[in-house]
């Protein structure tokens, strides 16, 4: 399995790692794929020629309205979640030896659903005349996996802790203009996602907190220290605190750390 994600990591193309992806989920799940020896995965995964990618900072701003607008909104999402597969991935692959089964079962099924949702906005790209490549996109998604290569608890705490807790006081503010403009068929691949994503904030504090216990220290000051240390970027509110609850992460981890701003978003889904 570990090999396995591996060669996920190593493949080019979109498809192959969906295909790839969907291959491990079904066989690891059916008992029919073991954990394997350890591995060592590639500094950073395997992209293709197109999207051509840019620092963030040289990124064309958005002046497009209408169908172009949805199109470049959806293009970006479709690049966060391509970046999402291989974290999953890579998380498996670079720290599963240390992991029990049951991390494993469930950081699969975050894989499976990052692929699911790369899959579910390239069609509606497609529905809208436009593919995954079409645009430039975001060179620095993979910063964070580089920064944490070492250390698991770091990982847990910037990913899915808050890089996809952010996701989670975001989307609902998207869904909103979508649903305001009637576009249905965007609402609800957006919708999906949100659902989706509640679900790998958990899995990330879960297996946070377990790898606390597993190390001896107390899960929050750890959390607040290992952000610091390893995500330059600052916590941003206002916080989306009802999805936040419902992946189970505590208010006091991240609320003691972005200040007293203006820490909820008003309006909630
Ligand atoms: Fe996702
Ligand atoms: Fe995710």
């Amino acid at each position: 399995m570990f090999a396995g994600a591996v060669s996920v990591l190593e493949s080019t193309a979109p498809a192959d790692k969906l295909k790839r992806t969907e291959e491990i989920v079904r066989l690891w799940h059916a008992g029919e794929m073991a954990r394997g020896k350890a591995v060592r995965p590639p500094a950073r995964p395997a992209r293709p020629a197109r999207p051509i990618l840019l620092p963030p900072r040289e990124m064309p701003r958005r002046r497009a309205t209408g169908g172009q607008k949805t199109l470049a909104l959806l293009h970006s999402v479709a690049h966060i979640e391509l970046n999402a597969i291989d974290l999953a991935w890579d998380l498996i692959a670079r720290f599963g030896t240390s992991l029990p089964d049951a991390a494993l079962d469930e950081w699969i099924v975050v894989a499976a659903e990052e692929a699911l949702h790369f899959d579910l906005l390239s069609v509606r790209m497609a529905e809208l005349g436009g593919a995954y490549g079409d645009l430039p996109a975001h060179d620095g998604l993979w910063q964070a996996a580089i920064a944490t290569s070492g250390n698991l608890l770091a990982r847990l705490a910037v990913v899915p802790l808050v890089l996809e807790a952010r996701g989670l006081d975001v989307t609902p503010g998207m869904i909103e203009t979508f649903d305001r403009h009637g576009d249905c068929a965007t609402v609800a691949v957006l919708e999906r996602i949100y659902r989706d994503e509640i679900g790998h904030v958990a899995t990330g504090m879960r297996w946070f907190q377990w790898a606390c216990e597993q190390a001896n220290q107390p899960a929050e000051p750890t959390w607040c220290s290992l952000v610091e240390r390893y995500f330059s970027g600052g916590l941003k509110p206002p916080f989306n605190f009802q999805a936040r609850d419902a992946a189970a992460f505590p208010r006091s981890f991240y609320t003691s750390l972005a200040g007293q701003a203006d820490l909820s978003r008003g309006k909630e889904l």
